[in-house]
C-alpha cells in the first residue's frame, strides 16, 4: 500500500461550502441565499466579460507564464518595479508558494488564531511547526476579538521564518491599526518575512486602518498579499498577487509556482478589472454601505457584531454557533459556521440580507 506522507495524512479532508443550488433542491425552496464564501454578489463588469470573450478564442494556447501585461499593470498601480510583483492563481497559492519558498522543516510560521483556516494547512503540508496566537478577546458589545501584535512578536524566535498577519482579519472582520502594526514591523527580526494578508482591504473604511502597500515600503522583509477574487469580483477565475519591497522576496515566490497556473482567462479579465476600477470602488460602496446596515440590523436585534472592515460580519455566538447555522440553512441560508466559536455571514445584497435577517428572527422567535 502506497501512503502519503505523515502531515497529508493527518490533514483534515476537504468539505466544500454547501452548494445553494443543491440546497433549494433538498429542502424544496426556488432558490437559497449563499452568504459563506465572502465574494461579491455582483455579476462580473461588462469589460470583464467582454475581455474574457475576447481571449476565448485563443484558448489553444498555453497562458504567458509571467503573466507580464498584469504584471506590469499592477506595478503602475502601486507605483513599485515589475520585479516586485508575482501573480498567482488567487492569494492561496500565493501563500502555499511563499511557505515553499521560506519553511524548511522544523522552521515555525506564526499567526494569529483564529484566523484563514489555511494558515495551519500551509504549514503542515509545508513540514513546518505552525504556532498559533490567541486573538485579544473582545468584550461584550465592545471591540471584538482582534490581532495580539506583541504576542505574535513574542512568539518570534531564531526558528521563525514567516509571520501572517491578516488585516482585516478573516473570519472576524477586525484591523489592526497604523502606530501598532508599524511597531509591530519594525520590531521584527530582518531574517523574517511579514506577510500582509490583505484579501479584504479594499472593503476597509477607517483611515486608521494602514495600506500595506504604504508600510511595506523601506521594509525589505515585508510582503502584501492581494486578491482579485473579493472586491474585484473574480473569484471563479482564481488571480491574485503578492508585492514585496524586497524584489528577492518576490523572486522567490515565482520561483515556487506551479507553470502557467493562472489561465490567459484569468489575467486578461485581471486586467480588464483594474482598468475598470472606478466602477469596482462603486461596487465596493455599495457593499460596505450594506454593511453598516447588516451591522445596525443584527445590533437592533441584540447581537454582539463588531465593526467590521471587510465584507462579511461576525457573530460570536460560542456553543451555539452550529445549531444557529443549521436553522438557518434549514430556512435556505447558507452561513459560515466555526463550530464553538462563531458565525461569519458574507454581506451580500440587501434583498439576500433581508431573507438572513427575515430568517433569523424566525429562529429568535421559535
Ligand atoms: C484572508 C484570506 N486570504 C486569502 C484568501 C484567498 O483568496 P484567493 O481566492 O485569492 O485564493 C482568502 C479567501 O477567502 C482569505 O480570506
Amino acid at each position: 500500500m502506497v501512503s502519503p506522507r505523515a502531515a497529508v495524512s493527518a490533514l483534515p479532508a476537504y468539505r466544500p461550502g454547501r452548494n445553494p443550488a443543491d440546497l433549494a433542491r433538498e429542502i424544496g425552496v426556488p432558490k437559497a441565499v449563499k452568504l459563506a464564501s465572502n465574494e461579491v454578489a455582483f455579476p462580473p463588469l461588462p469589460a470583464v466579460v467582454a475581455a474574457i470573450s475576447q481571449v476565448a478564442g485563443e484558448t489553444n494556447r498555453y497562458p504567458d507564464n509571467g503573466a507580464a501585461v498584469l504584471t506590469g499593470d499592477l506595478a503602475r498601480r502601486y507605483g513599485v518595479d515589475p520585479g516586485q510583483v508575482a501573480v498567482g492563481c488567487g492569494a492561496v497559492t500565493l501563500l502555499q508558494q511563499v511557505a515553499q519558498a521560506y519553511c524548511d522543516p522544523g522552521t515555525g510560521l506564526v499567526y494569529a488564531w483564529r484566523s484563514f483556516e489555511m494558515y495551519p494547512l500551509l504549514a503542515r503540508v509545508a513540514g513546518a511547526t505552525a504556532v498559533q496566537v490567541p486573538l485579544v478577546p473582545g468584550t461584550d458589545g465592545g471591540r471584538a476579538d482582534t490581532h495580539d501584535l506583541d504576542g505574535l512578536l513574542a512568539a518570534v524566535d531564531e526558528t521563525t521564518r514567516v509571520v501572517l498577519v491578516c488585516n482585516p482579519n478573516n473570519p472576524t472582520g477586525t484591523a489592526v491599526r497604523r502606530p501598532a502594526l508599524e511597531r509591530f514591523l519594525d520590531a521584527v527580526p530582518a531574517t523574517t518575512l511579514v506577510v500582509l494578508d490583505e484579501a479584504y482591504r479594499e472593503f476597509v473604511t477607517d483611515p486608521e486602518v494602514p495600506d500595506g502597500v504604504e508600510l511595506m515600503r523601506g521594509r525589505p522583509n515585508v510582503a502584501v498579499l492581494r486578491t482579485f477574487s473579493k472586491a474585484w469580483g473574480l473569484a471563479g477565475l482564481r488571480v491574485g498577487y503578492l508585492l514585496a519591497e524586497d524584489p528577492a522576496v518576490a523572486e522567490a515566490v515565482r520561483k515556487t509556482h506551479v507553470p502557467f497556473g493562472v489561465s490567459m482567462v484569468a489575467q486578461a479579465a485581471a486586467v480588464a478589472a483594474l482598468a475598470s476600477e472606478d466602477e469596482v470602488r462603486a461596487r465596493v460602496a455599495e457593499v460596505t454601505a450594506e454593511r453598516e446596515r447588516l451591522t445596525a440590523a443584527l445590533r437592533e436585534r441584540g447581537q454582539s457584531v463588531a465593526d467590521s472592515q471587510a465584507n462579511f460580519v461576525w457573530l460570536p455566538l460560542g456553543e451555539r454557533t452550529a445549531e444557529l447555522a443549521a436553522a438557518l440553512e434549514a430556512r435556505a441560508v447558507i452561513t459560515r459556521p466555526f463550530a464553538g466559536e462563531g458565525l461569519r455571514v458574507t454581506v451580500g445584497t440587501p434583498e439576500e440580507d433581508d431573507v438572513f435577517l427575515a430568517a433569523l428572527d424566525e429562529i429568535v422567535r421559535g
